[in-house]
């Protein structure tokens, strides 16, 4: 089934998706990536180009190999180009107003058969498939940044997937290199359910000045064997993801454990929303938790 697949569209080519879209090109698949406007397309090339020019000058990738990924990698505004896409993974901000406007375009324009994935760390995929006449053929896959590096990929299905879909995207994600985990439609689903609060405790310690940011992530590092801190790994991922995780899981099961950390909060609310945004815990101000008044 999926040795017919050749066309896979991404749609969102932030830190995510320009992961992905390497990640399917990588693997063999010819890939569109799909952006709302040029200078967010040009954004998103950059993000590609840059991880490969990473991997070529570290002797993981010939300059032929490059050029052929490169060969199998398009670029488009235009949503209508994945008319023929196979399969296709949405990787749009956390937001439903825009996964709605994606879902209701790729419905349209994709063929019946096509599957739809959404790579949300944080929204309902049941959702999601609802806002398609299609929900048997859409799912969570779920990737973990960076996309090119880290071998984890959720396939979050939902009352409505039909087996025949996850096998596939089970499929699918084996294809690309990946270790696909099945995992029902809870808020977090399992990776983020357990790393995002762990992430908020962290920031907690932090902000109530039990120890420095460099203390905690070190002790972290040390004491577990992580290859990054907390704080480190929250500038990584986005301050605003994490947030939304928190608020996600603090709506499903109003657990106080749950609850976001105020100085996480009045990050993202200040777009201090870590290295995509040059200012978290480790860039822009000192200190982010000294007193504001
Ligand atoms: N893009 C592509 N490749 C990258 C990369 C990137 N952004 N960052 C690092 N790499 C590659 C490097 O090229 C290198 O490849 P090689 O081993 O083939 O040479 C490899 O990753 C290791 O990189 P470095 O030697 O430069 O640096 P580190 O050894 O410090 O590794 C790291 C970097 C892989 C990011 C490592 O620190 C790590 O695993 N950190 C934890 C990441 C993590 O926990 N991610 C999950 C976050 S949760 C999430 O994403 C879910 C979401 O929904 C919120």
């Amino acid at each position: 089934m999926v040795q017919e697949f050749d066309k896979v569209g991404v749609v969102g080519l932030g830190t995510m998706g320009a992961g992905i879209a390497e990640v399917f090109a990588r693997a063999g698949f010819n890939v569109v990536g799909v952006e709302i406007d040029q200078a967010a397309l040009d954004r998103g090339r950059g993000h590609v180009d840059k991880s490969l020019s990473r991997a070529v000058s570290k002797g993981k990738l010939t300059e032929e190999e490059r050029a052929a990924i490169d060969a199998r990698l398009t670029f488009s505004t235009s949503r209508e180009e994945l008319a023929d896409a196979d399969f296709v993974v949405e990787a749009v901000p956390e937001r439903m107003d825009i996964k709605r406007d994606v879902f209701g375009d790729l419905d349209r324009i994709c063929a019946p058969g096509t599957i739809l994935a959404t790579n949300t760390s944080s929204l309902s995929v049941t959702e999601i498939a609802a806002l398609t006449d299609r929900p048997e053929k859409v799912v969570g896959l779920h990737f973990f940044n960076p996309a090119p590096v880290m071998k984890l990929a959720e396939v979050i299905t939902t009352v409505s997937t039909s087996a025949e879909t996850t096998d596939i995207v089970t499929e699918v994600a084996k294809r690309i290199g990946k270790t696909p985990v099945a995992v029902g439609d809870r808020g977090g689903f399992v990776a983020n359910a357990l790393l995002v609060p762990y992430i908020n405790d962290a920031i907690r310690l932090y902000e109530r000045r039990i120890a420095t940011r460099e203390e905690i992530d070190e002790s972290v590092k040390k004491a577990a064997g992580l290859p990054m801190g907390p704080l480190t790994l929250a500038d990584m991922i986005g301050l605003d993801v994490c947030l939304a995780v928190m608020d996600v899981l603090w709506d499903e099961f109003r657990d106080p454990r749950y609850v976001a950390s105020p100085l996480l909060r009045r990050m993202v609310a200040a777009g201090h929303l870590g290295r995509k945004a040059g200012q978290g815990f480790y860039t822009g101000k000192d200190d982010p938790a000294e007193p504001q008044r």
